[in-house]
C-alpha cells in the first residue's frame, strides 16, 4: 500500500513529492471523453487530478440521489487510477467553479430561515444527509484504502466568504465521522486576510493558495502564514490560474501561453505542488453555469467552460499544453511524458428544419399546470432550473384603444411578457418592475410571462441574495393593483419528447425547432447557432448548453457520447422568435470579436 503525508514536504511513499495536478471536472466532460482528457494530462508530465464534486449533481431533489452516467465520480476516480494518476478530491458542500450557486442544490432556497455555508444545523443536516452517500464513494478510494485519492479539501475559498471556524470544523467533522482520513486542506487567496479567515492551520489543515501570477511573491505570503503558526508545511498553489472563464456580451479572456509557462516554472520551482485551474475545463452543458455578481448587474457566464486551458473544450492540447510539456521535462527530466490524444470534429452544412412548434402549443408535453393566487418563485414550485411560465386573465378596464401598465414584482433573471400571445416586452435585471405600456387587444385577455433563470451567482455574498430565487417573487401588477388568480407551468426541460410538432406554430413566439443529421459515427461537432435569438439546445434529447445572439461564442461544442451512428435529432428551443430555416454544424468553434472587453 503507498502513503502520502505532508512533513515540511509532500512525501509520496516516504520519498519527496511533487504533486503536478491538473482541474478537470467530470461533470463538465463527456464520460466517453475522460479517458481523453486524463490521458493528456498524464501524457503532459502530470501525476495528479483535481475535481470538484457539485452537490446540486449529485442530490438534484432532496434526498434524491444520482451519481450515474456523467455524474459517475467513482468510474472517474478509478480511470485516473488506471493511468497512474493520483486525485485531489474537493467535495465542499460549495465549489464555486463558475457552476450553478457554487454546486449548492436550489432545493435549499425554500428554507428561507437556514444560512447557507454556515454553522447552521439546518443546513449542515443537509450536507450530512448527502455526505452519507457521497463519502462511501470516496473513503474506500483514499490511499490509505489502497486507492488514488490523495488528499481533501474543506469548503472552497471559504475565506473570501467568511471566517466561522466552527462551521469549517463541522465541515471536517462530517468529512472525519464518514472515513476520510488522508491529509485535508484549504485553498484560499495568499493574502493575510483571506488566509486568517478561511483556513484552519491551528487544527493542522493545510492552507494552500490560489493565484495565477507572482508565483514567488504568492507563496512567500503563504510561507510567512504557515510560519507565523508554527508550521514548517510544503507550499502549494491549489488554483493556478491558467486562463479565465467568460460572459455574455463580453470578448473572450486569452492568456498568453509563453507568460503562462515561465510562472507555472516559477511557482515549481519555489513551491511543491501546483494545481492547474483548468487543466481542461469543458462545457456548462444544460443549465449549469453560473453568474458573475456585481453591485448592481449581475453578468451571467457562457456555456463554454473552455477557460483558455491547456486543453480546449474539445479536449485537445492547445499551446498552452506543449509549452508546459517542456517545462516538466526540463525541471523533472524523470518524469513520463507522451504525445496528446487528438480529435477531430466534423461538419455538416446547411440542415433544413424538419418542424417548429410553438411553446404555447405544447406546454402539456412538458409540465402539469399549477395554480395558485400570486405567482410563486421558481424553487418554491420544486423547480431549479430553466424557465418558468406564468399565465393570468386580465380584463380590460379603460378606453380600447388607451394604454395599460403592467409591472412585474421582483423578477428574475429575464421576463418574457405576452399579451394575447404577442410579445410586448422583454426585460433584464435592471429594467424588470418598469411599466410595460401596451394597449390590450381584448375585453380579457390572456397574459403570459415566460422567466428565464439564467443562472445563480456563484460566488460572493451575492450566494444569500434574494435574487437567487427565481421566477416572479411578489407577484404582477396591472394599473395598480396586483393580479391573482395564476397558472404556472416549470419548464426544466429535462424531457422534451412528447413535444408534438403538429401543434402550430406562430411567428415571434418561443418555439422548438427540429432538425435531422445523419452522421456515419458518433463525432465530436459544434452546433453553429448564428441567425437564432436565445435558448437552448438539445442534441438527442440531451440539453447541451445555452445558446445567445450577443456572443462572443456562437457555437455549441457537442461530444461524441452524445451523437450516434445514423440520424442525429437537433432541437433548438428558442425565445425571441428569431430563427432561420437551416443550420451548420462546424469543426471548430465560432467566436465573434466584441466591442466589450472581459475582464478577470
Ligand atoms: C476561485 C474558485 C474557483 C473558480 C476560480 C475562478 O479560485 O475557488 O472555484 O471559481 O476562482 O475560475
Amino acid at each position: 500500500m503507498h502513503t502520502f503525508e505532508i512533513s515540511n514536504e509532500f512525501l509520496l511513499d516516504g520519498e519527496p513529492f511533487t504533486i503536478l495536478s491538473g482541474s478537470i471536472h467530470y461533470t463538465r466532460v463527456h464520460p466517453t471523453d475522460w479517458h481523453h482528457s486524463l490521458y493528456n494530462l498524464k501524457a503532459m508530465g502530470f501525476n495528479t487530478v483535481e475535481t470538484y464534486v457539485p452537490w446540486n449533481m449529485h442530490e438534484p431533489e432532496s434526498g434524491v440521489f444520482d451519481f450515474a452516467g456523467i455524474k459517475d465520480l467513482a468510474r472517474f476516480l478509478d480511470e485516473a487510477a488506471e493511468l497512474g494518476l493520483w486525485a485531489i478530491v474537493r467535495p465542499s458542500p460549495f465549489i464555486c467553479a463558475e457552476w450553478e450557486w457554487g454546486g449548492l442544490p436550489a432545493w435549499l432556497l425554500p428554507e428561507r430561515s437556514m444560512r447557507v455555508r454556515a454553522n447552521d444545523p439546518a443546513f449542515l443536516a443537509h450536507v450530512a444527509s448527502y455526505y452519507d452517500r457521497l463519502m462511501p464513494i470516496l473513503v474506500e478510494r483514499q490511499i490509505t484504502h489502497g486507492g488514488n485519492i490523495i488528499m481533501m479539501q474543506i469548503e472552497n475559498e471559504y475565506g473570501s466568504y467568511c471566517e466561522d471556524k466552527d462551521y469549517l470544523r463541522a465541515i471536517r467533522d462530517l468529512m472525519v465521522e464518514r472515513g476520510v482520513d488522508v491529509p485535508l486542506c484549504t485553498s484560499d487567496g495568499p493574502w493575510c486576510g483571506c488566509l486568517r479567515a478561511g483556513t484552519l492551520i491551528d487544527d493542522d489543515v493545510l492552507a494552500t493558495g490560489n493565484f495565477g501570477s507572482r508565483s514567488a511573491e504568492n507563496l512567500a505570503a503563504l510561507k510567512a502564514f504557515h510560519e507565523e503558526h508554527g508550521k514548517n508545511w510544503p507550499l502549494m498553489c491549489m488554483e493556478f490560474w491558467d486562463g479565465w472563464f467568460n460572459r455574455w456580451g463580453e470578448n473572450v479572456i486569452r492568456r498568453d501561453a509563453q507568460d503562462l509557462a515561465d510562472c507555472v516554472r516559477e511557482c515549481l520551482q519555489v513551491g511543491n505542488g501546483i494545481n492547474l485551474y483548468m487543466f481542461h475545463g469543458g462545457t456548462n452543458f444544460a443549465f449549469m453555469n453560473a453568474c458573475s455578481a456585481r453591485h448592481t448587474h449581475d453578468i451571467h457566464q457562457v456555456t463554454s467552460y473552455d477557460y483558455d486551458a491547456p486543453l480546449n473544450e474539445e479536449g485537445n492540447p492547445t499551446e498552452k499544453w506543449y509549452l508546459l510539456r517542456d517545462v516538466v521535462r526540463e525541471l523533472f527530466p524523470s518524469a513520463w511524458t507522451g504525445e496528446p490524444l487528438i480529435k477531430e470534429a466534423v461538419a455538416v452544412e446547411s440542415i433544413e428544419c424538419k418542424e417548429r412548434v410553438s411553446l404555447f402549443n405544447v406546454l402539456d408535453a412538458l409540465s402539469e399546470p399549477v395554480t395558485s393566487q400570486y405567482p410563486q418563485p421558481m424553487e418554491d414550485l420544486g423547480q431549479s432550473y430553466g424557465y418558468t411560465l406564468y399565465t393570468t386573465q386580465i380584463e380590460r378596464d379603460i378606453a380600447p384603444d388607451a394604454e395599460e401598465r403592467i409591472r412585474v414584482i421582483d423578477g428574475r433573471d429575464r421576463a418574457k411578457v405576452y399579451v394575447e400571445g404577442t410579445c410586448v416586452a422583454t426585460q433584464y435585471q435592471e429594467h424588470i418592475g418598469e411599466d410595460i405600456k401596451c394597449v390590450l387587444p381584448a375585453e380579457q385577455n390572456r397574459l403570459d410571462i415566460l422567466m428565464e433563470n439564467m443562472g445563480r451567482v456563484g460566488y460572493g455574498h451575492k450566494l444569500l441574495a434574494d435574487t437567487q430565487h427565481k421566477g416572479i417573487r411578489t407577484g404582477v401588477c396591472v394599473d395598480l393593483h396586483f393580479i391573482t388568480g395564476w397558472e404556472q407551468r416549470c419548464l426544466p426541460l429535462t424531457d422534451i419528447s412528447g413535444i408534438d410538432y403538429s401543434a402550430g406554430f406562430e411567428e415571434g413566439q418561443p418555439a422548438f425547432h427540429r432538425f435531422e443529421f445523419n452522421l456515419d459515427e458518433p463525432a465530436d461537432t459544434f452546433i453553429d447557432t448564428t441567425g437564432f435569438g436565445k435558448g437552448c439546445a438539445f442534441v438527442n434529447g440531451v440539453n447541451v448548453g445555452r445558446f445567445w445572439e450577443v456572443g462572443p461564442i456562437m457555437t455549441l461544442y457537442v461530444p461524441h457520447g452524445f451523437t450516434r451512428a445514423g440520424v442525429n435529432e437537433l432541437v433548438l428551443f428558442e425565445t425571441e422568435g428569431v430563427y432561420e430555416s437551416t443550420i451548420s454544424l462546424r469543426s471548430e468553434p465560432l467566436i465573434r470579436h466584441l466591442e466589450k472587453e472581459g475582464v478577470e
